[in-house]
């Protein structure tokens, strides 16, 4: 009994024993604070300049309907990943380039440039036999000017057709974004910006099928369910829940489909993925709900990934991270897809009112991980995340936001106001988030009549073009300290998102940054139609607190459009 007690201790994780953790910190008054772990540092920096060379499918599966796919291939100048380069005056050369995919006739020659990202090279499918097993794809380069070869590898899949009547969805890995079927018009692929809540299924949904269609008339194209963890499976009555999809795939609301109390459970994973995965509005699995907050074990989202994956290899994972900085690495390892719930609205971030403890990078729980209790918390965790991509030498991860929909419960002290909703919402998407599922619905009133609102915006095809057909770049603001801005651009149009993070309103001019050739402002989706261009830039004259404004501007087709991606 007592070495059982002490193993099973031991094994829970890094803390001493009979010591609750969060993020892998002690945060009960009577413990006390100790070096948690797991933090990501930057890797060492190489005193040479590296060539780091990558390669990836665009598309994370291909269909057997799909003619055509494409590599994307990074050939950075990096200090910290990459084999060295070698001779002088690096920049602006050429480098050779042969793909090669093992089993398949498919060899390709190219060249791109060196210290270039995202160049994308086409290749027709049609040698490459749909399959489960990946195709292993390797890549060659040489230096036009030296003799040294560097390589790289990936993998590729070419999936089977499905039999079961079951949906596929892609993931972009280069612009981030889902790609899905619509089963009732043509089999052609189209981009999906998911805006929805973490819906309650056991407080709500159960009570009234409905609520589905109410939900969905609200505006959102998914639909998050909680899974009930009181019952005796922790997810849900199957019989009611297969009426619940029945329904979904007659409306058309796509299902993100949570285990988060039963993800580690694997014949439970087994069961519940064989039961749903032929429905036609699965759009992907959600595993761990802040794996790394509670600290399970750091190999279990990646073991029940490859579970998922090997029982569905048409829809992707994801999950949730509640840390900012907590073995990062082992636990979005398990997900092709990571979301980032950080909520720092009416909490107070050092000093823990639940808990009564001060709150640091080594002790306390304080409900927003390592916050400042602003804004900037969001954006600053999703450039972080970024960043440890890049650290890992692991290239780019999709990831989502979970704007905070909730208050006047534990650290938070009231509710969001919608022009914070608003704010934190566009906040996520500034800084490269493609995806929005807010915490949790039914919510406030407010909150509810503002989201509905919002979604007419950004669950709208127009607006998923931009900002799933285009890299994301912030540009930048003269005239207000606070104001955060990005823009998306495709063909000859930019969306721009404009957000004055301050509370109080403003009454100096700013001015942001454009691109050259802007020539009109074309459609204001939200906010301020006050925006003009002056001198080739957009210009306005005061505002109110945390305004928003998401407007299209146009440019003139005679410049180049793509130049400006390399201004930021
Ligand atoms: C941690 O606190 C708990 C009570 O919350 C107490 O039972 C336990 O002994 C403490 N452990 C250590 C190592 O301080
Ligand atoms: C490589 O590109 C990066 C980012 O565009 C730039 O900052 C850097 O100066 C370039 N390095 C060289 C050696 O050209
Ligand atoms: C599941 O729901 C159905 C329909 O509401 C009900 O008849 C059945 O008893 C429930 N099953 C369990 C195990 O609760
Ligand atoms: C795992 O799930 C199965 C199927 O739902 C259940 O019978 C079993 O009790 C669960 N195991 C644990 C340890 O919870
Ligand atoms: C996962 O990690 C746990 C320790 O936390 C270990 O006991 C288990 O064997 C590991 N499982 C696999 C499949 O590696
Ligand atoms: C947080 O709580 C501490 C201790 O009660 C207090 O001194 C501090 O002013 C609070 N900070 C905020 C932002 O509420
Ligand atoms: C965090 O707070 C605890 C408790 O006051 C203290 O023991 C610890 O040294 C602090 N950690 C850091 C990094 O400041
Ligand atoms: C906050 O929560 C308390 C108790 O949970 C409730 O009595 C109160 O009405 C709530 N206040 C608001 C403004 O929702
Ligand atoms: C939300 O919208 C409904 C319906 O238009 C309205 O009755 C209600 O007053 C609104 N609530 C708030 C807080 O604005």
């Amino acid at each position: 009994m007592w070495l059982f007690l002490f193993l099973g201790l031991a094994a829970a994780f890094n803390n001493p024993p009979g010591v609750d953790i969060w993020c892998g910190k002690a945060y009960q008054s009577t413990n006390a604070s100790f070096e948690p772990g797991g933090w990501l540092d930057s890797p060492a920096r190489s005193a040479v300049p590296l060539l780091d060379l990558k390669v990836r499918p665009r598309m994370n599966l291909y269909a057997p309907g799909d003619d055509k796919g494409s590599f994307i291939v990074d050939a950075e100048i990096s200090y910290i990943h990459g084999e060295p380069l070698e001779t002088e005056g690096h920049g602006c050369q050429g480098l050779h380039i042969e793909i090669s995919v093992e089993g398949a006739q498919l060899h390709l020659k190219h060249s791109v440039t060196v210290n270039t990202s995202s160049n994308e090279l086409e290749f027709p499918l049609q040698g490459l036999a749909p399959r489960f097993e990946p195709y292993r794809v390797n890549l060659k380069a040489n230096r036009q000017d030296g003799s040294r070869v560097y390589t790289a590898t990936t993998e590729l899949y070419r999936l089977p057709e499905r039999t079961d009547g079951g949906s596929i969805t892609k993931l972009d890995s280069l612009y981030g974004g889902l790609l899905v079927q619509d089963s009732t018009k043509d089999s052609s692929w189209s981009s999906l910006l998911p805006y929805s809540y973490y819906v309650s299924w056991d407080g709500w949904l159960e009570k009234s099928l409905s609520n589905v269609q109410r939900f969905k008339d609200q505006g959102y194209n998914i639909i998050h369910v909680v899974p009930n963890a009181g019952l005796a499976n922790e997810a849900f009555n199957f019989t009611e829940f297969d009426t619940f999809l029945d329904k979904c795939d007659e409306i058309g609301l796509w299902v993100m489909y949570d285990m988060r109390w039963t993800y580690q459970n694997l014949s439970s994973v087994r069961y519940q993925v064989d039961l749903l995965k032929t429905h036609k509005s699965m759009l992907l699995w959600y595993t761990g709900d802040e794996p790394d907050g509670h600290g399970d074990p750091l190999n279990a989202t990646k073991i029940t990934y490859d579970l998922i994956k090997s029982l569905d290899p048409w829809h992707p994972v994801s999950l949730c991270l509640n840390c900012y900085n907590f073995y990062y690495e082992e636990y979005s390892s398990g997900a092709d897809i990571v979301l980032s719930d950080v909520y720092p609205i009416a909490v107070n971030t050092s000093w823990s009112t639940v808990y009564d403890t001060v709150c640091n990078t080594t002790y306390g729980c304080c409900g927003c991980d390592d916050c400042h209790g602003d804004m900037e918390d969001i954006s600053t965790r999703l450039d972080i995340w970024t960043e440890y991509q890049s650290w890992l030498g692991r290239g780019p991860k999709t990831f989502w936001g979970v704007p905070m929909a909730f208050g006047n419960q534990s650290y938070w002290t009231r509710f969001p106001t919608a022009a914070e909703e608003v704010t934190m919402t566009m906040l996520n998407l500034n800084h490269n988030a493609k995806g929005i599922v807010m915490w949790d619905y039914p919510t406030s009133s407010e909150l509810s009549n503002i989201t509905s609102k919002l979604s007419r915006v950004l669950a709208s095809d127009e607006v998923a073009r931009f900002l799933l057909g285009a890299s994301t770049v912030p540009l930048s603001v003269t005239g207000h300290s606070k104001m955060d801005v990005s823009g998306w651009k495709v063909g000859n149009r930019m969306l721009i998102s404009i957000l004055s993070l301050q509370t109080p309103s403003w009454s100096s001019s700013v001015s942001i940054e454009l691109p050259a050739g802007a020539c009109a402002v074309k459609e204001v989706l939200w906010g301020s139609g006050e925006w003009e261009l002056d001198a080739g830039g957009l210009v306005k004259k005061g505002g109110h607190a945390l305004e928003t404004d998401i407007i299209v501007v146009e440019f003139d087709r005679a410049i180049p459009l793509d130049h400006f991606e390399t201004t930021e």
